[in-house]
């Protein structure tokens, strides 16, 4: 199913398998005891930044969506990943009678599909980036794709394990990365903070960009409207 070039590689782990054991593994252990920093952080990004309408980006297992205390929970959540069991995983997970899921298949190196719509209030990536190709003059490009689907007062929130921020990271940390490396799970060892921050600014007009152990937790607002080109 999936092609054999790195971009769908990094996608190819979440097996039904590893997302039935992704909360125990990636949520309570790996984020406290190898990146230093507690689930309940990112959670705390998603209670202060969901909107009504949101677009989430790997999804992963659903954890953060199933327990995030927003008020008021989105009543629309489109759920975009490049592997599509990610997202029957979630979207069975936080499916609830007052809300509309929708999941599309894709990759946040292309375009959003023009099926997820556009006008989202909010837009989660989560421990997504550093899962994707390239540094981050290649791989930037995402932040312009989903500034394009938000509302002009819309957030784009998430997280993402810099492979040149080593301060923070742990033993533990160090053998995941180079396993996940080797596996081709991870593809951050060229990512900095500098491109992050840069290829953010390009993107939308306010960022803001903090670290908490080993991660790099970012927010950013006002897109930047790209001119159409002449048809
Ligand atoms: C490490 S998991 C993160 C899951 C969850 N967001 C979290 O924070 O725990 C990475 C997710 O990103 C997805 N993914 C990987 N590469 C992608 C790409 N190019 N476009 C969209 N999703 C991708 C994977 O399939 C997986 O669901």
């Amino acid at each position: 199913m999936f092609r054999p070039d790195p971009e769908h590689e990094a996608a190819a782990p979440y097996t039904r398998a590893f997302l039935t054991v992704y909360d125990a593994w990636v949520i309570r252990l790996s984020n406290r005891f190898a990146w230093r920093c507690d689930s309940g952080v990112m959670l705390e990004l998603y209670n202060q930044n969901l909107g009504r309408r949101h677009l989430e980006i790997g999804p992963g297992s659903g954890w953060y969506l199933a327990n995030t205390s927003a008020a008021p929970n989105p009543g629309h959540i489109t759920l975009m990943d490049l592997n599509p069991t990610p997202l029957s995983f979630t979207a069975r997970r936080i499916n609830r009678p007052d809300r509309v899921v929708e999941s599309v298949c894709g990759s946040v190196l292309n375009p959003v599909p023009v099926e997820a719509g556009t006008g989202y209030d909010s837009v989660g990536i989560n421990f997504v980036l550093h899962c994707v190709p390239g540094d981050f003059t290649e791989k930037g490009v995402a932040f312009s794709h989903l500034a394009a689907v938000l509302t002009d007062d819309g957030v784009l929130f998430g997280s993402t394990i810099l492979g040149r921020h080593k301060a923070s990271r742990t033993l533990f940390g160090r053998a995941l990365t180079a396993v996940y490396s080797r596996v081709g799970a991870f593809n951050n060892r060229h990512d900095d903070r500098g491109e992050l921050e840069t290829s953010l600014s390009e993107a939308f007009g306010e960022c803001s960009i903090t670290d908490v152990g080993a991660v790099t937790l970012f927010t950013a607002r006002r897109p930047r409207r790209r001119p159409s080109s002449p048809s």
